[in-house]
């Protein structure tokens, strides 16, 4: 997979920072980077939740293949409205989803309640992923189908990506959820926030 290197190098970082524990990844897609982080840290165990049933069973299949279904669980649902107990997790995780949110502050609120004291959340958010890869690489990678949708997007103006958060915007919706402890790196694509309960 061509964004393999991300993966590889956000799951680097985590497990530098968390080796154990319970971690929730919301957002979490075909489950790519729990994979990782599975890979590199046997004592930790991670909930992926995602909206989309289609992804959930991607992901459920990727960790079976990759013989890490013992460390991961993959569930729908709604970040917004999580279905887990409060303070039952020592770290929750999210790339790539914060952009895409109808209302951020909302997801911040749950990840501060499901969080236990001293537990620490990181939201990574690359408004563009394909910032990250080498383009041509990456569209030699497609199948017919997904080139077709390609050429269908830029035909119709969507392919535009959408601009990552800024710190001024992140700050005030942290701080409603109840964050005091919070590190912000602003990048050119992508907005890393840290955060402590
Ligand atoms: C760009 S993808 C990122 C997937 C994965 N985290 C990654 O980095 O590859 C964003 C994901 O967030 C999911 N998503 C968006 N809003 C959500 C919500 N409110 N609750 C749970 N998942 C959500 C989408 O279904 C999608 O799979």
């Amino acid at each position: 997979m061509v964004i393999e290197g991300y993966y590889s190098q956000v799951a680097d970082e985590i497990v530098t920072a968390f080796n154990t524990g319970r971690m929730l990844d919301l957002g979490t897609g075909p489950g790519y980077l729990p994979i990782e982080i599975a890979k590199r840290a046997p004592e930790i165990t991670i909930v992926g939740v995602d909206l989309s049933r289609q992804l959930i069973l991607m992901a459920r299949g990727n960790a079976a293949r990759a013989g890490l279904a013992h460390q991961l669980s993959f569930e729908v649902g709604n970040s917004a409205k999580l279905r887990f107990e409060d303070e039952s997790f020592d770290t929750v995780l999210s790339t790539g989803m914060l952009h895409s949110l109808k209302d951020p502050v909302a997801v911040f609120k749950e990840i501060f309640r499901v969080l236990k004291k001293g537990g620490r959340a990181w939201v990574y958010d690359p408004s563009n992923v394909t910032a990250y890869i080498d383009r041509k690489q990456w569209k030699e990678s497609l199948n017919f189908r997904e080139r077709f949708f390609l050429w269908l997007f830029m035909l119709l103006g969507l392919h535009k990506p959408i601009a990552a958060y800024r710190r001024e915007q992140v700050m005030p919706m942290v701080e409603t959820a109840g964050f005091v402890e919070v590190g912000i790196d602003e990048r050119e694509n992508e907005i890393r926030i840290q955060l402590r309960k």
